[in-house]
């Protein structure tokens, strides 16, 4: 097997590396060969080496003023994916009325397809959103539920989502149940507090597949199959799961999943999926109704007017730049950027990172809480001061930062952060 130091002799001396002007042909050249090279070197391995990264982030437009740690809200594009956009956007101008609406539209099949291969569900059952929000708002919104019908949900889940059913209780009388799961819970804990807010009126269970505030790895496929076995929706919100963690929608036995695709998956802003089993399609109401003909068609979740075709074009280039980099050295990646983080934490009594361990957490997204401290004044001073973005989330239970690296972020950047973070905790105790 290649040894550590044979890698760093394969990569070290390539002209990319470190940068911030290659063009998207020579970024791409140079990280194909440097894919063949590493073919066979585990994942663990590849995550290290700090010049194998600094070709992956030239190959997006980085600020060099910014430290950008909140990847989890939106991410940038890598660079060939914002180019393909603008490239389509181009061709689609002139003559939109015939490009964008009879060319460019066929070709978003293209697109529905290699999602669909992506996550591992049927192509007919995949529609492509503006967002996260605009899927779960569709599901909320258009499940045929009566009046006393109950909603199980969790406060772990997405501010917006949870407002959604708010509204349909009080236009439509549904009820909706919360429960509140502790911050540390394990997947038999998750499981059971669902359950336990199960009754008989229960028609649907909404749950996080990763969840915003800590990352948590929800146990998504074994609640799905409880509740299949009462006759009860699990209404799966993926946001932060597509190309962060292991996903296939079969396996997950999800009939109602939705995702972002500008978080990990750094498709252009603009894009989202939901995934509507087949059988489901026809009595699901869409947010804005459909012509007759498409009652029965997943597409009829597409009908929101004239919109762009350019931002949806691009996310093949998305799934391709992903792809050559592979979960497995995303994650290997991402996971040492936390550790990097949270093992300089380490014997604070100040602060305190929350989460999970192993597959249970996503490896992208740490929280620290901050007892006794404001966490809107923490990231302003962070970011006024020292250049570095982060999200405060003073509304959580226990209030603090959460921080999301990428790809493109280097452990210079985290130890830059992790400086910043401590003259502020020193200024702020
Ligand atoms: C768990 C969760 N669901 C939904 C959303 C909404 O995503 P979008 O911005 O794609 O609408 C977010 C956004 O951060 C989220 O974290």
């Amino acid at each position: 097997m290649t040894t550590r130091r044979a890698l760093l002799r394969m990569v070290a001396g390539t002209a990319i590396a470190g940068c911030a002007t290659a063009s998207t042909h020579d970024v791409d050249a140079e990280l194909a060969r440097l894919h063949r090279r590493l073919r066979d070197l585990p994942a663990e391995i590849v995550a290290d080496d700090e010049s194998y990264w600094a070709v992956v982030r030239a190959g997006y437009d980085v600020d060099p003023r910014v430290v950008n740690l909140n990847n989890a809200g939106v991410c940038p594009t890598p660079r060939s994916v914002l180019e393909a956009m603008k490239a389509a956007w181009d061709a689609g101008n002139p003559l939109p009325a015939h490009t964008l609406l009879r060319v460019q539209e066929k070709k978003v099949e293209d697109v529905r397809r290699a999602l669909a291969a992506f996550l591992a569900c049927d192509p007919e059952s995949l529609a492509i959103t503006r967002n996260a929000s605009e899927s779960m708002a569709t599901f909320a919104l258009g499940l045929p539920l009566a009046p006393g019908d109950e909603v199980v949900v969790t406060d772990h889940n997405y501010p917006r989502v949870l407002q959604t059913w708010a509204q349909r209780a009080r236009r439509d009388g549904i009820v909706v149940k919360t429960v509140s799961p502790a911050s540390e819970a394990s997947d038999d804990a998750l499981f059971d507090l669902v359950f336990s807010a199960v009754g008989p009126k229960t028609k649907v269970v909404e749950i996080c597949h990763v969840t915003n505030v800590l990352g948590r790895v929800w146990p998504v496929a074994r609640i799905t199959a409880e509740a299949r076995r009462r006759g009860i929706v699990v209404v799966v919100d993926g946001a932060h799961a597509v190309h962060h963690v292991p996903l296939s929608i079969e396996g997950l036995g999800a009939t109602h999943y939705a995702a972002s695709l500008h978080k990990w998956v750094g498709a252009p802003v603009g894009t989202g999926l939901m995934v509507l089993g087949k059988d489901r399609i026809r009595e699901h109401f869409a947010l804005m109704p459909p012509p007759a003909n498409l009652e029965g068609d997943i597409r009829k979740f597409e009908e929101t007017g004239t919109r762009p075709a350019a931002p949806r074009l691009a996310i093949l280039e998305a799934l391709r730049w992903q792809e050559s980099i592979g979960l497995a050295r995303k994650r290997a990646r991402l996971s040492r950027l936390r550790s990097r983080i949270t093992d300089r934490l380490r014997g604070r009594s100040d602060v305190r990172v929350l989460g999970a361990a192993g597959e249970e957490q996503a490896p992208g997204i740490t929280y620290i809480a901050l007892p006794g401290r404001d966490p809107k004044v923490v990231t302003a001073r962070l970011f006024e001061r020292h250049g570095i973005l982060v999200v405060g989330v003073p509304a959580w239970r226990e209030p603090g930062i959460r921080i999301s690296p990428n790809v493109y972020t280097t452990t210079t950047d985290i130890d830059r952060f992790s400086e910043a973070f401590e003259s502020v905790l020193k200024e702020t105790s």
